[in-house]
């Protein structure tokens, strides 16, 4: 049985460490988020986002778009923000309406309010080592192995997942901790060999269930970075195999949330394993947070 990870344990911790720092600031932190389109799932991350801003302190600004938004508005709307004195991190929800170019948008944030870690200026900073911020989830993971005494260096570490926000960045923040890291995607020929060897394997594709037994290596470390939504009930069935226990969960909520990787598989084979919801989600926000402060330290010069 996986020794499970806990996230929100590892969140509290790293929030409960920001509340003297925020409260040495001559000024309150400010963080504007920007979410275009009424995508379900992103108005519940960004909700989420303002909520704990408040909880800590945090001064935030909710701008709410139209899924019609044009890039030239949306680029107006960064500009404000990055001429805007009280606001020291922006944050643009991702994916934004296929029509907007996100590119633009991302090297149009001020590389000192990026709390993403977007901006390709700091996603150089990451590739050489510089400080800058992290993108927040594989930032989130680090924190996460690094404080519940996971050792990295030397590890053979998989990553299944190349996209900019956490494949690509989780390999580089693994290499920089001296991980052997291998980076695994659509074309990776024989996964489930490359997963085999893998003594940390991190999921981060947007696939429910996706890695399973074949992929899991006896005593790995499991990290799931996805979140998928299951709402057909003969695709929960599938994926929890029939257990009526688990069913009967679904029934009763209509819905479940697994990971990339197969709950029953990872539980039954790994060593600790970040479980879907709790595990890498909540350390996000708390990235988020940690960022933000660090910009406002730096901005106000502390
Ligand atoms: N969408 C999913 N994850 C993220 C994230 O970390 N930042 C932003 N801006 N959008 C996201």
């Amino acid at each position: 049985m996986a020794q499970i990870l806990d996230g929100k344990l590892v969140r509290d911790e790293i929030l409960a460490e920001l509340e003297p720092r925020i409260a040495a600031l001559p000024r309150r932190p400010g963080l504007a988020v920007v979410l275009v389109g009424g995508d379900p799932a992103s108005e519940v991350y960004v909700n989420s986002k303002i909520k704990t801003c408040a909880s800590l302190g945090l001064v935030s600004e909710k701008i709410l778009r139209p899924e019609t938004t044009t890039t030239a508005e949306l680029l107006a709307i960064i500009d404000e923000l990055n001429g805007n004195e009280a606001i020291d991190g922006i944050l643009v929800q991702m994916p934004v309406p296929p029509h907007i170019d996100s590119r633009q948008v991302l090297e149009r944030i001020a590389p000192d309010k990026d709390i993403d870690g977007f901006h390709p200026v700091n996603v150089g900073r990451l590739s050489i080592g510089l400080p800058g911020p992290r993108p927040c989830t594989p930032a989130g993971v680090m924190e996460l192995l690094r404080r519940t005494g996971i050792e990295v260096a030397g590890k053979r570490a998989v990553v299944v997942g190349r996209s900019d926000i956490v494949g690509k960045p989780m390999a580089m923040l693994l290499l920089h901790a001296h991980a052997t890291v291998t980076i695994c995607h659509s074309r990776t020929v024989d996964l489930a060999a490359e997963c085999q060897r893998a003594e940390i394997l991190v999921g981060a594709i947007g696939r429910p269930a996706f890695l399973t037994a074949e992929h899991i290596r006896p005593g790995a470390v499991v990290i799931d970075v996805g979140i998928n939504r299951i709402t057909e009930r003969s695709e929960a069935a599938a994926i929890l195999r029939n257990e009526a226990n688990l069913l009967a969960e679904f029934d009763r909520k209509g819905k479940m949330l697994v990971g990339d990787t197969h709950p029953l598989d990872a539980m039954a084979l790994a060593g600790a394993w970040t479980p879907v919801p709790g595990g890498v989600g909540p350390l996000t926000i708390a990235m988020l947070m940690s960022n933000t402060v660090e910009a406002a330290e730096r901005r106000q010069g502390c």
